[in-house]
Parts: structure tokens; sequence; C-alpha cells
């Protein structure tokens, strides 16, 4: 149940190394917050100016690192570095005032956190726990670091005030070392404040093993701590390595956080070991709005090198079992190259040509609303495949009741995207 290597000695004589899939997982975090901090606080007239970011389960903040010469850094220190640049990219001249508060249930991964990651980083004195404002070129940021050394499980009523209180927008992150230790009556809690989002690595490998292997020790976990017992169909799940199950089990998952997690949207990064075919968890992102929704693709496609390997055909509401995808061999294993590119407007262009053929005429956001989670592509990618269809003359864009003209106007939510009403629209 809990994953190897992963300890920080006070003295700073034990530190684990940095996996392939903990360092993709970082590069996807620090991209996300670099984006998200420059589209909240950065971009419109006057942006959202206080965040609260929760690390749950921080670790000691620093890894040995064999492919480099330097240390690799944890999340904690990866996610005050990602503040700081995404501050100084949105260059604002209102300040930003950014709580973070930081748990492990291991006092020796706090002390180490404390004593030597920050300190490497450069960030020594915010482990004094108080507020300290800075002042540069750009304007004024107030920063505070806290440490609570105990369970997640019952630190979260207090984050939940604190990131009432503090007001603005709160980020959790929630990397815990098995399925048991986030509870869904918390991803709940977490969805009950006004704006809120999560990334949470959900360990899936080992809830296929308890699912197959039928441990009854954690049967109670599985009904009482993840709420689960209507999913995970067990008749259903036979060869665990086949990736009609592996889609299976995502769908499931996917179902699960936005039934019983309330959260409306869903992404999912599945990160699979190289030279393996099952998943160790998902990176999955839940959140309430489309914007959130957008900058996390965005933050995906900015990350398109990583080897590690993403299923399609599993988003979306249905229900599917596993026969389903046995059936339909369509969805397939996906490398994130730049050559993915063009699978991904393919299956973009596939549902925008049958959403717009099947209604008289489609909002912009409503369009981006029915398909975003149903798909790879990013806004960047629909607004390019819309403007491409439009100069084709297979539909057409209206915006306050004049057809839009131009080669690449941005879209605005409220244009209406139809059919011609000269043209019949071609499928490819
Ligand atoms: C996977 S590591 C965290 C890695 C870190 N997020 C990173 O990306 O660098 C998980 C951490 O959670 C801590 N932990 C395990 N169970 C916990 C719990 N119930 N509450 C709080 N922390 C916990 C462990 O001590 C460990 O430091």
């Amino acid at each position: 149940m809990r994953r190897q290597n992963i300890a920080w000695s006070a003295d700073g004589s034990v530190i684990p190394e940095a996996e392939p899939h903990t360092k993709a997982k970082h590069y996807i975090l620090e991209t996300y917050i670099v984006n998200l901090i420059h589209t909240l606080y950065g971009k419109g007239r006057y942006g959202v100016t206080n965040f609260t970011f929760i690390d749950g389960f921080c670790g000691g903040g620093l890894y040995k690192d064999s492919q480099e010469i330097d240390m690799w850094y944890g999340s904690p220190v990866k996610i005050i570095q990602a503040v700081r640049e995404g501050y100084k990219k949105s260059q604002r001249n209102y300040s930003l005032n950014v709580q973070y508060i930081f748990i492990d249930n291991q006092k020796e991964h706090l002390d180490y956190l404390k004593n030597y990651a920050m300190p490497r980083a450069g960030l020594d004195e915010l482990c004094d726990e108080k507020i300290h404002t800075f002042k540069d070129e750009f304007g004024t940021r107030t920063e505070q670091c806290e440490f609570f050394h105990g369970e997640f499980e019952k630190l979260i009523d207090f984050c939940i005030l604190r990131a009432e209180h503090f007001r603005g927008h709160s980020f959790f992150l929630l990397d815990p070392c098995g399925w048991t230790d986030v509870s869904m009556n918390s991803i709940r809690k977490i969805h009950s404040l006004t704006k809120s989002e999560i990334l949470y690595t959900f360990m899936i490998d080992f809830i296929a093993r308890f699912i197959t292997e039928r441990d009854t020790k954690l049967q109670k976990a599985f009904h009482d701590i993840l709420e689960a017992d209507s999913y995970y169909d067990l008749k259903k799940i036979t060869d665990l390595s086949s990736a009609s199950v592996q889609c299976y089990l995502r769908n499931e998952s996917m179902r699960l956080f936005r039934e019983r997690g309330k959260f409306e949207k869903a992404f999912t990064f599945s990160m699979v070991p190289k030279g393996d075919t099952r998943p160790l968890y998902y990176l999955i992102h839940l959140s309430k709005s489309l914007t959130a929704l957008q900058v996390i693709k965005d933050s995906f496609w900015q990350n398109n090198n990583l080897s590690y390997q993403y299923y399609f055909e599993i988003y979306g509401y249905t229900f599917r079992t596993t026969d389903y995808y046995e059936e339909n061999q369509t969805f397939l294993e996906f490398d994130i190259t730049e050559n993915n590119y063009d699978y991904s407007i393919r299956k973009l262009h596939q549902q925008l040509v049958d959403l717009i053929y099947n209604q008289k005429e489609i909002t912009f956001l409503n369009l981006c609303e029915k398909t975003m989670e149903l798909n790879p592509a990013n806004r960047e990618q629909y607004v390019k495949l819309i403007n491409f269809l439009r100069m084709e003359g297979d539909i057409e864009v209206i915006r306050n009741d004049k057809l839009l003209n131009g080669k690449k106007p941005d879209l605005q939510k409220n244009d209406i995207i139809k059919q011609p009403s000269t043209k019949q629209l071609r499928f490819f």
C-alpha cells in the first residue's frame, strides 16, 4: 500500500531519488501553476489577488537526481517558485498575496524541508512562518508559509477555514502514498470553497490490486473513505494488464470523482512508467470552471515531450463496460510528441462537426463546455480549427449579428457558430 523509497531524514543524510514519473508530475504541476497565476492574477482588468496553496502531503522538498548533476526540488519548493514565475510573467502593478500550507505526517520530512530544501532554494526566510512582503520592479507581493505536522484528514477542516478566511482562489495538491489517505468527504469539503481546485495523484494501481485481490481488510475503506461501493464492478475486471480494463478503471475513477466528489470538470494524465503497460497513478485535475480545464490542457501541451502514455475515448459521463473497450479498439496509446497534434485536431474536428451539424447554432462557450473534457485539444487548437473551417466555408461564425471575417481572429464566448446557409457541412 505504501510507496517505496520516500523518506527524508531530519539530519539530511537520507533523501529519495527523483523517479521519472515524479519528475513528470512536477513538470505538469509547475507549468500549471505558472499558467494559473498568469491567467487568474495576470489577465483581465483586475485579477484575483489572493491565493492559498495547500500541499497536503508535501514531503521533504528535495530529491537526488541521477540524470542531472544538480538535485531535484520537490513539490513545496516547485509551487513557490512557479507562483513567483507566474507573478513575474504577469507584470501587474497591484499586489499578489499568497499563503502556503505544507502538511506532512512525518516530522522528519518537514524538518528536512525547512532545514535543507527551502534554504538550498533560497527560501529560508519563509521558514519562520511569518508574512513577508517583497517589493520589486513589478510591485508588491506578500508570502507566508506554514508547516503542519499531522494527518491530512485531521487537518482538512483547518485548511478549509484558512482558505475561506484568506478568500480568493485555493489550490490543493494531494499527493498521498495511497488511496486511503484522502476521503471523498474531504474532496467535497474542498469543492464547497467558492474557488477551488485539486491536483490529485490517485493511486490506481493499488486500487486495481485491491479490487482483484479482494483484500477484505480494505473493504471498509473502499466504502467509507473512497465511497466507491457502486463503482469498479468486480465482475468486469479480469485481466488487469489489458488496455480495456485500464480504460474501464480510468472511466470509473472519473465517474466517481464527478459524482461523489461533486467536481464538474475532471481531466487526467495517466502516469505509466516507461516499459510498463499499467499506469501507476493518475494525475487527476478536479475543478469547477472551464478556464481551469483549459489552463490544465495548455499545461499538458506545454509538456508534450513527456514520454508518458495517454488514453483517449474515456472522458465524459458515459458509463462504459470493459466489453466496450474490447470491441472498440479505436482508443490509442498515445506518446506525447509533436505528431500527436494531428491526432488531437482530428479528434476535435470529429466532435465539433458532430455538434455543429446536430444543432441549429451553438455559441463558442457552449461548444467548449460540451466538448473540452472529451478530447485532448486546448483552446488554441479550437480557435485554429474553427477559423480553418470558417475559411473553408464549412461553418459561419457570427459576432454581433455580423459574419466574422479575417484569417485568425480570436474567438469570444458569445460568438455563434453554425452551418452556412448555403452549404452542407462535410464530414471527414
Ligand atoms: C509522495 S510523498 C510527497 C511528495 C511530494 N508531494 C513531492 O511531489 O515532492 C508523500 C508524503 O506524504 C506523507 N504522508 C503520508 N501519509 C500522510 C497523511 N495521512 N497525512 C499527511 N502526510 C502524509 C509522507 O510522509 C510523504 O512525505
